[in-house]
Formats: C-alpha cells, structure tokens, sequence
C-alpha cells in the first residue's frame, strides 16, 4: 500500500515538474501585414489619400499579449514617428498612436521574446525596415501589377510577388456580400523566419487557422474583414476613388 502512494506520488512529481518545465510555445515565424489603404477605407468609411501599401502590423505566427505589463509609450519611438505615419499610418485615425499601441501589446510582446526586437525601438524599426526591403509597392509596379478598374488574375498578383521574393505570399480580399463577380485586393502577408529570411507564408497560414483564430487581422467594431482570395474569382485593385469603390461593402 504504501509503495503504492511513493510511485503515485513520484509520477506526480515527475508529471508536475514536466508540465512546469515545459518550454513555452515560442513563435517560429514573422508574417509582415501590408494592407491596400482604398480598399480598408471602403471597408470602415474613412478616407484617404495613400496610394501605395502601408502597413498594417508585424506579428508572430504564435501568441499574443504575451506581456500585458509592457506598455506601449509612444516617446520611446518618437524618431520613428515620421516614418510611421507615413508607412504604418492609422487610416481610421491619423492623429492617434492606439494603432501602434494595439500593435504593440498584441503582438511586439510576443516578438519581443526574439533579441532583436526586445524593445519597442527594436520591434518598430525592424518592422519598417523589412516593409523597405520588401518594397512590395515597387514589386507590384514591376510587373505591371497597378491600381486599375480593369480585373486582375490573381494568379498573375501571387507570381509578381514569388518572382521577386522567391516564396509565396498569402494574399488576402474582401468579397461583396452580394454580389462575387470580383473581389476586391486587401492585404497581403509576406512571411519571414527568425533570422528574418523570407519563408513561405502559406505553412504559417495554416497554423494560424488551427491555433483557432489567436491570430486576427485587426478587427474593427466587432466584423471580420478579410478572408484569403478566391483564385477563381477576378481581383480588383482599386485606384483612388476608383468608380467600383460603390456600393460600399458592409
Ligand atoms: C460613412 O461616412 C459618411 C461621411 O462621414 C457618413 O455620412 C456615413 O453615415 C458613414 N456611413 C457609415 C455606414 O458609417
Ligand atoms: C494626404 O493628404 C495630406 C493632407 O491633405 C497630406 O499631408 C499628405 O501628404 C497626403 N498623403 C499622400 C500620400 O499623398
Ligand atoms: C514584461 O515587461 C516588463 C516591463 O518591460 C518587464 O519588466 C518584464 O520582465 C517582462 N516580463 C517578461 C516575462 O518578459
Ligand atoms: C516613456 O518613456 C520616456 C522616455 O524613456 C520616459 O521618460 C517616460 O517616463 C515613459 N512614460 C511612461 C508612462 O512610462
């Protein structure tokens, strides 16, 4: 009886002592969010003037909040304040820094664990850096691949880019509600590993989709917003004020 209760009370021990020295689950890759500006305006009824792909957020495949206590202050990046509102502009709300800040405790927390981006300044200016090195806006010119009222393949969107990155994207629309004769460009995600080399980006999809939706595009008043295009549906890639922005899509 009593060696009974030892060997239960060992496998306790070793049960507990493995569930508490269990690494956390640690990010594998980056996915680099690049929204189309006319395209996310139509969606939430703001305006605006960009016309080239800003950003929308750099975030771990992984995790989120991972450091609730690590607040987002805006003076520790406030060289980087230029260049944000340029590139990494908040379309609903310019004047603001909450997107940075959702962007922050959402999702640098999490990258953070990486020491290349341990601080605010690290994870903002790694995040800008790669948007240029990217250069997703000249990319697309390249290969033709314009704002346009006529439809593109999206086949012909996804080899622009795996010509020049060598990986695919995921590339992300929203569809009208009613009607599906196209659909229109929203965002596109360009994935890198930890020593930021670029890597496929449909695996981390995939992991995204089984970690039950952790991962969001950033969600505003409460609807999902985009979904991963339909390769057999026409493409959209509005211009400024492009005539098919009407109806709008919600
Ligand atoms: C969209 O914005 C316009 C102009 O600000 C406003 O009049 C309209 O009510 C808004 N529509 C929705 C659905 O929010
Ligand atoms: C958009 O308009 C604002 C104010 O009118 C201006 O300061 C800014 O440079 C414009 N941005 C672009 C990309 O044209
Ligand atoms: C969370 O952030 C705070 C503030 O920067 C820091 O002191 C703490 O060490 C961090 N915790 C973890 C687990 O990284
Ligand atoms: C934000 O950072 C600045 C510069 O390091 C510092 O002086 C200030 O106290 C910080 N503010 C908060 C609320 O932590």
């Amino acid at each position: 009886m009593k060696s009974h209760v030892i060997i239960i009370l060992c496998l306790g021990f070793v049960f507990l002592t493995l569930v508490h020295s269990a690494p956390r689950k640690e990010w594998t890759k980056l996915i680099l969010t690049h929204h189309w500006p006319q395209t996310f305006c139509n969606m939430e009824n703001c305006t605006t003037n960009f016309t080239y792909w800003t950003l929308h957020g750099l975030w771990p495949n992984t995790g989120a909040e991972c450091n609730t206590s690590w607040h987002f202050n805006a003076s520790l990046i406030e060289d980087l304040l230029p260049e944000m509102k340029t590139f990494w502009a908040d379309l609903l709300r310019p004047k603001s820094t909450t997107f940075w800040k959702h962007e922050w405790m959402k999702h640098g927390t999490c990258a953070a664990q990486e020491e290349a981006m341990d601080s605010q300044h690290k994870y903002f200016s790694k995040a800008l850096e790669l948007y240029h090195k990217l250069d997703l806006d000249g990319v697309l010119k390249k290969s033709n691949i314009v704002p346009s009222e006529n439809y593109y393949k999206l086949t012909d969107v996804e080899e622009s880019i795996i010509n020049s990155y060598g990986v695919p994207p995921k590339i992300q629309c929203v569809s009208h509600k009613k009607a599906s004769e196209f659909q229109v460009l929203g965002q596109i995600e360009i994935c890198f590993d930890k020593q930021f080399q670029l890597v496929d980006c449909e695996k981390s999809t995939k992991e995204l989709q089984s970690r039950d939706g952790e991962i969001r595009p950033f969600i505003f008043n409460n609807h999902p917003v985009y979904a991963v295009c339909d390769v057999s549906v026409p493409v959209y890639y509005p211009p400024l004020g492009g005539s098919l922005q009407t109806p709008r899509f919600l």
